[in-house]
């Protein structure tokens, strides 16, 4: 294998990824915004922008799967002239390395929470903090240009900026048009008061769009370009754009071809003299009837207040403090000290941060997914959620009721739904047939972590249709009554496109590779294809919906609706073990849970196939669902994903590999062996096999599973091998089967997020929302010494010693506020509390 080189550190005591090396072995990204305006940005300041949308907002423009790779950003170009340089222009430079490459004496990248500060020294030293600020719909990139050393330095900065014309998509189809209708206003003049200069971005304005972009700087400039050709010369590149090269600027107007926005400033700095600029790219919406202040003349009043915010250090200062505050606040609500910096940095830090962006951004936009492709997915929300619910619970509340509505009223759902619109995506349509499930996994989360019931009652529509809405909790009750409608011959759940596992497309048949496998169903009329995932998953979540109509019917306020819930929970406690003897009957292949049944019956899954003949989804959900415990089958499937599933880098999906497409199954043999669904290490579900072994109580078998696929573990190991972000986790990384094993792919937006903090902080750690408290269970491997929790839940404030004597499972005393507590919950009443666990 070749040498793992480093390319960074953490820092924990920042919360910040340090990476040192620009040369990282694919580019390192961070998220920058909370709600409404986003940016990604990569090590060396690559990346784009957009509100709320990816694809119908886009703000800045960016081409995948360029060459090189990451190409296009937020570019600082600086040029300096000085006594120590013989008095010419010296060759330009930029503080993230990129696009010029010049050496530097000094790079850093600093990705934090919510922001990213890069520095690069070329003889003078240029540092730049890009964030979003809290409630503003604008990036922030404060740029100090710092004078070490003893003499005069006279330097040009050009910025850079390169407007997307607003839908993604079509800006990199339809160039007929698109050459043609770019438009921008230029304000150089000192305009009320603000100073600075300003390039706007009206594209289509004129037309039906409210909404235009800017790209202002606080100090007066000595020049600009707004069209790109001008600035960089149809025949260069971002590396020598003609106007940098040339030493100045074209004071280009664009109109139509590809509009760009740069500011050019003449600097002087003085021996030991800093000077800061704040540049600002920000996004306005204006009323219909408030468009323009003249004919053609954009109504500036909402970006001229934004700037107005923004425009000094101090302000941006200030600003940034309040991002810090936000991020302290959000990652105190779950603290723990073990004295093992990996699990801490992950479990304090990183894990939760990521969960906050994957809620954000579902699988929407990354440097793998394109932000053109996929909306919020039905599953992915309701999994997103449950890693962020602690975080923000106002935010989980209205996700659910969004994605709630969007179902319909026979409990199926649209797979996806547009953030902007909210509405069901109808290109990708139905008929993944564990969806629906996954609401109560979300919804019941949100329920323990608040005790909020009253979601319950609000009234949701299908299908968005104004008219349609019934309670909340009837959508919960048409999501189990759906899988139980929908059962095959062996009275298992029908897998319809597919389950959780989208590439096991058992109703598609496909040999026409113009169809896609996710939503071509070329047969299903008397289709016999049955998911064990999901008979899995429907008895996890029928136990949880059990126990919350036990709860609701003692809340109720009459007899009456009370005898209603225990009957609705005794109907569905029996649906369950039904499910459960279903799997015993027909879902045990001897070693293990088989996977599926096919259209035609035949197993799938089992030792008796030539390929793939085990999976880890049925075993991660049977086991969670405790199915057959009693007679073995738990242990057994557990041992069986270790013997045939695992290998150094996490667990394969399934084993063998499939060598060749099988028109039965669909995408999941299309990929070649060890990739993605094709035995891939699919990180998302190596936590439900985790989860199973915890709630078995094999305390060492969870945590090396779980250290297996953490990334602070990887990241001391295998920088260069694993490719991508080493403080997040990646959906996928390359199974024992593949080419190069270990290689990850896919980082960010991956239900791992979620997945490793569910297991991290409720089982490994074993601090559980409760409806009624905070349920103490943990399971640890032997090794495992003292450790705390600190744990804000509602109006209190938990602080939880566990002492684990060497024990993987089992409390023996919890002691609460020096009193003993009865059973493991620990009663929820506000105020702060000390908790001494012993094991
Ligand atoms: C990928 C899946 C993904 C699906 C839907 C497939 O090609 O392998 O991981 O969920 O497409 O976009
Ligand atoms: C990625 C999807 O986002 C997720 O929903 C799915 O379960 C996995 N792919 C597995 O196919």
């Amino acid at each position: 294998m070749e040498e793992q080189k480093r390319y960074g550190h953490f820092d924990d005591q920042h919360r910040e990824y340090v990476i040192t090396d620009p040369k990282t072995p694919w580019p390192w990204i961070n998220y920058l915004g909370n709600e409404d305006f986003f940016s990604l940005i990569s090590n060396t300041a690559g990346g784009y922008s957009f509100y709320k949308d990816a694809k119908f907002r886009r703000i800045t423009r960016y081409r995948y799967n360029n060459v090189p790779m990451d190409n296009g950003g937020r570019y600082f170009y600086i040029r300096e002239n000085s006594p120590s340089t013989g008095g010419n222009w010296e060759e330009a430079w930029n503080p993230g390395w990129k696009p010029c490459k010049t050496p530097l004496d000094f790079y850093e990248c600093r990705h934090g929470m919510g922001y990213s500060r890069i520095t690069g020294k070329n003889g003078v030293e240029a540092s730049v903090l890009f964030f979003v600020p809290l409630k503003k719909w604008a990036e922030v990139q404060k740029l100090t240009l710092k004078n070490e050393s003893a003499e005069v330095k006279r330097l040009k900065l050009f910025s850079f900026e390169e407007w997307c014309l607003w839908n993604a998509a079509t800006d990199m189809e339809n160039f007929q048009r698109n050459f043609s209708t770019g438009e921008v206003e230029i304000e150089t003049s000192p305009l009320e008061g603000l100073g600075g200069a300003t390039i706007y971005h009206k594209t289509e304005y004129r037309e039906r769009r409210n909404h235009y972009a800017f790209y202002h700087v606080n100090t007066e400039i000595q020049g600009f370009d707004t069209d790109r050709e001008t600035f960089v010369g149809l025949y260069n590149e971002f590396a020598n754009p003609d106007a940098v090269m040339e030493g100045r600027p074209r004071n280009s107007h664009a109109h139509g071809w590809s509009p760009i926005a740069s500011h050019y400033i003449e600097v002087t700095l003085q021996p030991g003299e800093s000077k800061d600029f704040v540049f600002l790219l920000g996004y306005v919406e204006n009323e219909q009837d408030k468009k323009f202040i003249a004919p053609q003349v954009i109504n500036k009043e909402k970006a001229h207040a934004l700037i107005a915010e923004l425009n000094t250090a101090e302000k941006v200062d200030k600003a940034f403090a309040e991002l810090c505050a936000y991020w302290d606040a959000l990652l105190n609500i779950y603290h723990v000290k073990t004295g093992n910096d990996k699990l801490d940095r992950m479990v304090n830090i990183w894990n939760q941060y990521q969960c906050m962006v994957t809620f954000n951004f579902s699988r929407s936009a990354s440097f793998f997914e394109s932000g053109i492709g996929r909306g919020m997915g039905f599953r992915d929300s309701n999994q997103d959620l449950v890693g962020f619910v602690h975080q923000i619970p106002s935010r989980a509340r209205q996700r659910i009721i969004d994605i709630a509505s969007t179902q319909f009223p026979d409990g199926g759902c649209y797979h996806q739904y547009q953030p902007l619109t909210k509405r069901g995506n109808n290109d990708i349509g139905g008929g993944f047939n564990d969806d629906p499930c996954w609401l109560i996994f979300g919804t019941v989360a949100y329920i323990k972590e608040t005790g909020d019931f009253g979601i319950l009652d609000e009234m949701v529509p299908f299908d968005n249709q104004p008219g349609s809405e019934v309670t909340l909790f009837e959508h919960l009750k048409i999501s189990m009554d759906h899988v139980i409608n929908n059962l095959g011959p062996h009275m298992l759940p029908l897998i319809g496109r597919a389950d959780w596992n989208d590439c096991l497309n058992l109703n598609c048949f496909s040999w026409d590779p113009n169809e896609s496998f996710q939503t071509t169903e070329n047969v299903s009329e008397g289709t016999k294809a049955e998911s064990l995932m999901i008979a899995g998953l429907f008895v996890v979540t029928a136990k949880e919906y059990v126990s919350l109509c036990h709860k609701l019917a003692r809340l109720s306020s009459s007899q009456d609706t009370a005898l209603a819930y225990e009957a609705e929970a005794d109907r569905m406690a029996a649906a369950a073990d039904a499910m459960t003897e279903a799997v015993k009957k027909h879902g045990w292949d001897g070693e293990w849970y088989l996977r599926a049944y096919d259209f035609y019956g035949r197993k799938i899954g089992s030792h008796e196939c030539e390929e793939a003949k085990i999976f880890i989804e049925s075993q991660g959900w049977c086991t969670m669902a405790e199915i057959g415990a009693d007679e073995g089958m738990v242990a057994k499937s557990l041992d069986s994903c270790k013997k045939y599933l695992e290998c150094e880098h996490g667990m394969v999906l399934n084993n063998p590999a499939f060598t060749k497409y099988i028109y039965e199954y669909g995408e999941i043999s299309s990929y070649p062996e060890g990739y993605k669904e094709n035995a891939g290490i699919f990180c998302h579900n190596n936590p439900w096999v985790i989860i199973g072994e915890c709630i078995a109580g094999r305390g060492n078998d969870a945590w090396s599973h779980y250290a297996k696929i953490l990334p602070s573990y990887v990241e001391e190991k295998y920088q260069t091998l694993h490719k991508v972000e080493p403080y997040v986790n990646c959906q996928m990384v390359a199974g024992k089967d593949a080419f190069r094993p270990g290689e990850g792919k896919n980082s960010w937006l991956t239900g791992t997020a979620a997945w490793m903090w569910y297991t991290v902080s409720e089982f490994i750690l074993g601090i559980k929302p409760d409806y009624d408290g905070i349920r103490i269970d943990p399971c640890l491997p032997e090794t495992a010494t003292d450790y705390t929790v600190s744990r804000k839940f509602r109006d209190a404030e938990y602080e939880i010693t566990i002492h684990p004597n060497g024990a993987q499972k089992g409390v023996k005393q919890i002691v609460l506020d020096g009193f003993a507590v009865e059973g493991t919950v620990i009663p929820y009443t506000p105020g702060r509390h000390h908790v001494e666990v012993v094991m």
